[in-house]
């Protein structure tokens, strides 16, 4: 039995995604020995609605100066971040003399875009290699966990924030009452908290189990997070769904009686009821079609093997270490995975141990079926190699919502 992390009462296991590496740990054949397993299971807490994992490793563990993901890897990204910050620039009417603060800037992605304006920021980012990247393209960063205790002396150096943004972070944070403690104390009277990571209700909808790994402490859903900005004096004040991710809800946030309340707030709330979010059984009907997808999957991989084809997968993402330690998929299954993050070139996948090649390599490798690990970028990758793999007759596997093979 766990206690809730956000509110202390019971959580309820619903799925055991069992023993996990560290998602982003690619490693050489020496460190096999060494690999460092946890168990990874998820629970509900019925009070609050937090979606949790119930142990998870030390964050020095995840972040540090060898962290292998690039936020700047996908085109698409980088217009969506662009769009992000244009919209935060028009809600908030930001210019040279406001100060926007990002949580988890990575390489920049995101606050370039501020930093391009000539608008004061700060983008806090632990993990020191990505930190660098954003530091060479000229924004101010510090190479530090946010919390509390930071937010008060950022206060003290820079005055408090017409914005504080993030984006694929708060979910991987624990220590939320000392992260949301830092915001109250951190943003204007009149500021906005904007945030967005994967959705629960798209997670539940789509069976997209691979979005919990040992980084992801939380899936958020409006009801889950409006209880927690209460218990810090702070509201939702909009949620607006986003397609990124594979579906992701950015949350706006103000002091509480500050701003007025967007409409979508009610009605997503009224979205999460009808599919069940505010209690166990939605998760629990989830994990029956994860099983699904499981035996589904593993018996065409098992066949296709058995036929002498030639399988290998697209994008060594984090995800795709919760699906090849949860299924069993071996190299004996897929045989290489194709990446454009040269860090984790020449590596073994965490666990599984399948090698990770560069990504120029991938149109001379002739596979028979292409797993695509990275179906949160599908468009973006679909679209690019459409016509390699019709002129050479190759199919790809896609396992979310469910399996199928997909004839270009
Ligand atoms: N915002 C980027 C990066 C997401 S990856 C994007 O959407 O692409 C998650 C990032 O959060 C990592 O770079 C990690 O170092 C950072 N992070 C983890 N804990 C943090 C904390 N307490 N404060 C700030 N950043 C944190
Ligand atoms: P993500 O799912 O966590 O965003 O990670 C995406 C991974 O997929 C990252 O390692 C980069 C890789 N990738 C490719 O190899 N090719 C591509 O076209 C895209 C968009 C991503
Ligand atoms: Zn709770």
């Amino acid at each position: 039995m766990k206690n809730c992390l956000i509110c202390n009462s019971d959580v309820k296991t619903f799925i055991d995604l069992g023993q996990q590496p560290i998602a982003n740990g690619f490693l050489l054949e020496p460190q096999f020995k060494n690999e460092y397993f946890f168990k990874m299971e998820v629970g509900f807490c019925p009070k609050c609605k937090m979606v949790q994992l119930l142990e998870q490793p030390d964050r020095e563990q995840m972040f540090h100066e060898n962290y292998a993901f690039f936020s700047s890897t996908s085109n698409y990204m980088k217009e969506h971040f662009k769009n992000f910050a244009s919209s935060i620039i028009d809600l908030q009417s930001l210019n040279k003399s406001s100060f926007v603060v990002e949580i988890g800037c990575n390489d920049g992605i995101m606050i370039q875009n501020f930093k391009e304006k000539n608008i004061g920021h700060l983008g806090v980012e632990p993990s020191r290699n990505v930190a660098e990247v954003a530091k060479s393209k000229g924004i101010n960063v510090t190479s530090e966990f946010f919390d509390s205790k930071l937010a008060e002396n950022a206060v003290s150096k820079y005055g408090k924030a017409d914005a504080i943004i993030s984006a694929n972070v708060m979910c991987h944070i624990p220590y939320m009452h000392s992260i949301f403690d830092g915001i109250e104390k951190l943003l204007k009277d009149d500021g906005v908290f904007v945030f967005e990571d994967p959705y629960a209700g798209d997670i539940v909808q789509k069976a997209s189990f691979d979005q919990v790994y040992d980084e992801h402490t939380f899936l958020f859903s409006v009801l889950s997070v409006s209880h927690l900005a209460q218990m810090h004096n702070l509201e939702v004040i909009n949620a607006q769904p986003q397609i990124t991710h594979g579906g992701s809800m950015r949350y706006t946030i103000a002091h509480k009686g500050k701003k007025e309340i967007s409409k979508n707030v009610a009605k997503q709330i009224e979205i999460e009821k009808n599919l069940g979010l505010d209690s166990i059984a939605a998760y629990q009907e989830f994990t029956n079609k994860v099983l699904v997808v499981k035996n589904d999957l593993i018996a065409l991989l098992e066949k296709l093997k058995y036929e002498g084809k030639k399988v290998v997968a697209y994008g060594a993402t984090s995800k795709s270490t919760t699906v090849t330690n949860f299924f069993g998929i071996t190299p004996e299954h897929v045989s290489f995975i194709y990446d454009t993050t040269p860090t984790k070139h020449n590596k073994f996948s965490p666990g599984a141990h399948i090698p990770v090649l560069p990504y120029e390599e991938f149109r001379k490798s002739n596979p028979d079926y292409v797993l695509l690990f990275a179906w949160n970028h599908a468009k973006e990758i679909m679209e690019k190699e459409i016509e390699y793999m019709k002129d050479n007759g190759i199919k790809w596997i896609i396992y979310v919502p469910d399996v199928r093979v997909v004839d270009v």
